[in-house]
């Protein structure tokens, strides 16, 4: 299994090394939107540095926690952060305070009304973070966006419309746990995708079905996407068996592995309770250490990425 996924990530990255693809990475995707001559276009746009997709197909991976935290964590760093909720379940959007049953519109009515994203987007208690939030009528999306012509761009389409408007420094997608057309619309409209990946002894099944799908989505719809990286989580420092499996994933994925490890940590279950990004719930715990260090590492991948437009070229 893990021979096959190691070809399949040397695909993806066209190179032996697997890391090689998202060190020199640059981001193409907008950039290349707007260097195209549009009246449009403002003189200057700073390009957003990183649209990344957390997903995983498979649930409690720690992927809503990974998307709110790290984006809360930049943006209390400065940056200007756009967490986008892709899951029905709206975990991303009631974590951060917002009470779903009480919005007009969400990323449904972008996906499926052609409702611009800057008109959904909510401001959340964390200075520079924004939501585009969610709710159970997303789960229709899926029906609904099957008989739509261009259906898995949809998503890329309203962000580089957004960015004309506003600029955002990250922009995270939140997936729901399953490879379905909300999730390959995130993989379309994104530049990098971040894997949670359990330290469980199951959690690389269906790692070999998200590697195929990235790279189908890469050979016919997104050849810019590359992986930023895995992200080991929910880590139990007391058992062995985390320790084993933290071995093996290094040992398979290298250096696209984050050096960050997501330690379990039980602050990490009660700050959505709170509805509080970690580190406002508790300034000095473990998950607050662990999502500010990877938030440092992420600054540190994407810096060289950063791109500025005048009138319409890459300056
Ligand atoms: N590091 C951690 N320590 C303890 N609990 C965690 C940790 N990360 C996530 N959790 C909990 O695990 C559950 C699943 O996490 P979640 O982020 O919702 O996963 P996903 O979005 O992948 O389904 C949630 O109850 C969450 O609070
Ligand atoms: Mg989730």
């Amino acid at each position: 299994m893990f021979d096959e996924l190691k070809k399949i990530i040397k695909r993806i990255n066209g190179s032996e090394n697997p890391s090689a693809a998202s060190k020199q990475a640059p981001i193409r995707s907008i950039a290349s939107v707007a260097a195209q001559p549009s009246e449009q276009f403002p003189k200057f746009v700073t390009v957003s540095r990183q649209i990344v997709a957390v997903t995983n197909q498979k649930g409690g991976c720690a992927k809503t926690t990974t998307a709110i935290n790290l984006a809360a964590c930049l943006a209390e760093k400065g940056y200007k952060v756009l967490l986008v909720d892709l899951d029905p379940q709206a975990h991303a959007s009631l974590g951060l305070g917002i009470d779903k049953d009480n919005i007009d519109r969400t990323v449904y009515d972008v996906l499926i009304n052609n409702v611009e994203l800057n008109e959904i987007i909510l401001r959340t208690q964390v200075e520079r973070l924004d939501i585009a939030p969610s709710n159970s009528l997303l789960s229709g999306a899926q029906l609904e966006l099957a008989s739509i012509l261009g259906r898995e761009s949809v998503l890329r389409i309203a962000i580089r419309k957004l960015l004309l408007r506003k600029d955002y420094d990250f922009i995270f997608f939140d997936c729901n746990p399953s490879l379905n057309l909300v999730t390959i619309n995130a993989l379309v409209a994104a530049e990098a995708i971040l894997i949670p990946l359990q330290t469980h002894y199951y959690s690389l099944e269906g790692m070999k079905e998200l590697f195929s799908t990235i790279e189908i989505v890469r050979e016919r719809l997104n050849p810019d996407l590359h992986i930023l990286g895995i992200l080991a989580t929910l880590y139990d420092t007391r058992t062995k068996i985390s320790a084993k499996m933290l071995e093996q994933i290094r040992d398979y994925f290298k250096d696209k592995v984050f050096n960050t490890v997501i330690r379990n940590n039980v602050k990490l279950c009660e700050a959505p309770i709170y509805k509080k990004p970690i580190h406002i719930y508790d300034r000095n715990c473990a998950g607050t250490q662990d999502y500010f260090s990877l938030t440092e590492e992420i600054v540190a991948k994407t810096q060289r990425c950063e791109v500025r437009i005048e009138s319409g070229k890459i300056a």
